[in-house]
């Protein structure tokens, strides 16, 4: 079984003051962009998961989020919950939480803010739900997944959402209008923990950050002129204190594109959105001449996906 997993960018992240448990209240628009790891999941005569990565580096042991979400999920039909209709589901014939040996092939860059790791534990729980055939509903996935990290429920339910809590609460809306996003990756990574250290330390939490909706039915329908000068993210000031060169990258894209370049997530990825892919594909050109360190790729915003 072959599984695509998305990365994401947040078109728009609005933080708040850091709670009592050290997370912070977010509001924020997430979207899948086509831009994917692959996951090949095979059965294994063993128990637990047997993880092979290929790609960009990433670790082949317990630590990855691929393992840790395979082994959540085994413990989670491990203890079946009283009077849950999924306890039934082991008792199918060939229904169980086995072993599965997975390989994962890495092409979203990691510490760049695009979710890919959680992208990734997503994606795992997902298909070995079908892949072991245990029927377990989204809502159960979700809270598994929320275990995970912040961002992992998302890639549940995108491939657009208004995620708030934490981030683990999400609510779907309509794709936005522009088709196609600019993805600018410099070769250097952010530490999302350090990203919001620095966000603490500056004083840039505002507790009122979260509270104003924006007419999100609305920004769906906007062109991307439109809508890139609405679309906010609170931490680019830290993440340019914790990368001092972020800053300065982003201001050069903006001037070189005549046009305004957001960072997504903690960081380090940069994004501008276009409405077609000819207008994508001609910004590309442009950068990828005159900056050569930089990983530069028109994607789909919100691809369709199996
Ligand atoms: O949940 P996740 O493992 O992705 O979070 C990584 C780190 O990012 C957390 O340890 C925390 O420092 C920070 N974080 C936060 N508030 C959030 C999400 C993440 O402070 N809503």
């Amino acid at each position: 079984m072959r599984i695509a997993a998305a990365a994401k960018v947040n078109l728009h992240l609005r933080v708040g003051l850091a709670r009592d448990d050290g997370f912070h209240p977010l509001l924020t628009w997430m979207a899948t962009i086509g831009l994917f790891d692959t996951l090949d999941l095979q059965r294994s005569r063993g128990q637990g998961i047997q993880l092979v990565c290929d790609g960009i580096d990433s670790p082949a042991d317990p630590s990855n989020l691929v393992c840790r979400a395979g082994e959540a999920l085994i413990e989670r039909m491990a203890r079946p919950r009283e009077g849950s209709a999924v306890a039934g589901t082991r008792s199918g014939s060939d229904s169980s939480a086995g072993g599965a040996l997975i390989k994962l092939t890495k092409r979203i860059p990691v510490g760049a803010g695009l979710g890919g790791g959680s992208a990734d534990a997503a994606r795992t729980l997902a298909g070995l739900n079908d892949f072991w055939r245990l029927n377990l509903p989204v809502d159960e996935l979700s809270a598994i997944a929320a275990t995970l990290g912040s961002d992992v429920p998302f890639f549940l339910q995108g491939p657009s959402a208004v995620c708030c809590g934490r981030g683990e609460i999400i609510r779907p809306i309509d794709s936005p209008k522009p088709g196609w996003l600019l993805l600018i990756c410099p070769p250097f990574g952010c530490s999302t923990p350090a990203v919001y250290r620095a966000f603490d330390q500056l004083g840039l939490g505002e507790a009122d950050a979260i509270e104003n909706e924006p007419d999100w039915s609305a920004w769906t329908r906007l062109e991307s002129e439109r809508l890139l000068p609405l679309l906010v993210n609170d931490l680019e000031p830290a993440a340019f204190v914790v990368q001092g060169d972020l800053g300065k990258l982003r201001e050069r894209l903006e001037r070189r594109l005549a046009r305004i370049v957001r960072m997504s997530g903690s960081g380090s990825s940069l994004f501008t959105l276009y409405d077609d892919q000819a207008q994508a594909d001609e910004a590309a050109g442009m950068i990828v001449k005159d900056f050569p360190d930089l990983r530069v790729e028109p994607v789909r915003l919100c691809p369709q996906q199996d």
